[in-house]
């Protein structure tokens, strides 16, 4: 990528052509990825593996650096600097971009999908490129969804039915359906970013958390735990998205081998996540953690009146639903 296209703001005759010159890249044909998760994590792996990518098949030219572990900043941070154009593309969980367009949360819905393989195809499918495409309205270039693994509930306090919950601060993304849905639980949902998470739960700010394995086993959570729910009870997505400032600088053909290998790196990852879950849930029962599955019936009807509600808030659940149940 030539350096002096891509930092010129020269996008004669569009909305975005009044905004103010993009800030000096990292380096020549240098773009900057952010996410939250630790460098241990799978997402950030797969940035890496992305960057490979990318210099592979830009022979070189087209560096990527990864800033992982909220290097830098928040996820609302990095929307922000999406949106300005400071930051180039991030891997995203869906609490800000949800909070903004709330069909987004939709694909958050509990007990969706059966397990990893569905969500795996449901996260390629035809509603969600809708969805993604959506991502342009808030300033960014939706550029596929990856996912983590799925939801289960780790416990300070073992809960041996459902009624247990009852008032126990469980940590969520900020997110209006996860909270909606622990809050029909009778839980306190109790909205954390991940790197919060460790020491809420050791110092007993949060009486549990809604977390996958991979989270719990990398980062020790269950150390400071007593029981982990199985409950698969949500996808967990990442988008993977683009600066629309950014983009408008680029020649089509480097959005299109940007394109071509963010989609490669995100089939893999969510491939990479068919088997994820089953690992590190072995990992911990050979630790001698103690795992009990739970289906939808542990929570009784806090499912059923979740649906209620988010089918008329969000059209597109209903989508979902019935593409699902081809998968
Ligand atoms: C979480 O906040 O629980 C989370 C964020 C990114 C990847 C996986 C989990």
């Amino acid at each position: 990528m030539d350096r002096r296209t891509f930092v010129k703001t020269a996008i004669a005759g569009s909305a975005l052509s009044a905004a103010p010159a993009l800030p000096a890249l990292a380096g020549p044909g240098t773009l900057r990825i952010g996410l939250i998760t630790p460098p241990s994590h799978q997402w950030s792996k797969s940035a890496e593996a992305l960057a490979a990518r990318l210099a592979e098949a830009s022979g070189g030219r087209i560096a990527l650096s990864v800033h992982a572990a909220g290097q830098l900043g928040s996820e609302a941070q990095m929307l922000q600097q999406l949106q300005a154009g400071a930051l180039d593309m991030a891997f995203l969980t869906l609490g800000e971009l949800s909070n903004r367009n709330a069909q987004f949360g939709a694909l958050t819905a509990p007990y969706l999908v059966r397990d990893m393989g569905q969500a795996r195809r449901l996260l390629a499918g035809a509603t969600a490129q809708e969805l993604l495409a959506k991502a342009g309205r808030l300033g960014l270039v939706g550029l596929g969804f990856g996912m983590a693994g799925m939801r289960q509930v780790l416990l300070r306090e073992p809960a041996p039915a459902g009624e247990a919950l009852q008032g126990r601060k469980i940590r969520t993304v900020p997110l209006a359906q996860e909270l909606d849905f622990w809050r029909r639980v009778g839980a306190a949902p109790t909205p954390l970013p991940l790197p919060a998470l460790y020491d809420a739960l050791a110092n007993g700010q949060i009486d549990g958390m809604q977390i996958d394995f991979e989270g719990t086993w990398n980062s020790r959570y269950f150390e400071h735990a007593s029981e982990m729910l199985a409950s698969d009870h949500m996808i967990f997505p990442m988008i993977a998205v683009g600066s629309g400032r950014r983009w408008a600088t680029l020649s089509h053909e480097d959005r299109a081998l940007i394109d071509g290998a963010v989609a490669e790196t995100l089939e893999e990852l969510r491939a990479t996540y068919e088997e994820i879950d089953a690992i590190y849930r072995a990992k911990i029962e050979e630790a001698g953690f103690p795992v009990r599955s739970v289906d939808r019936s542990y929570f009784s009807g806090a499912v059923d009146a979740w649906y209620s509600e988010w089918r008329v808030k969000t059209p597109v659940l209903e989508r979902l639903e019935a593409e699902a149940a081809k998968l």
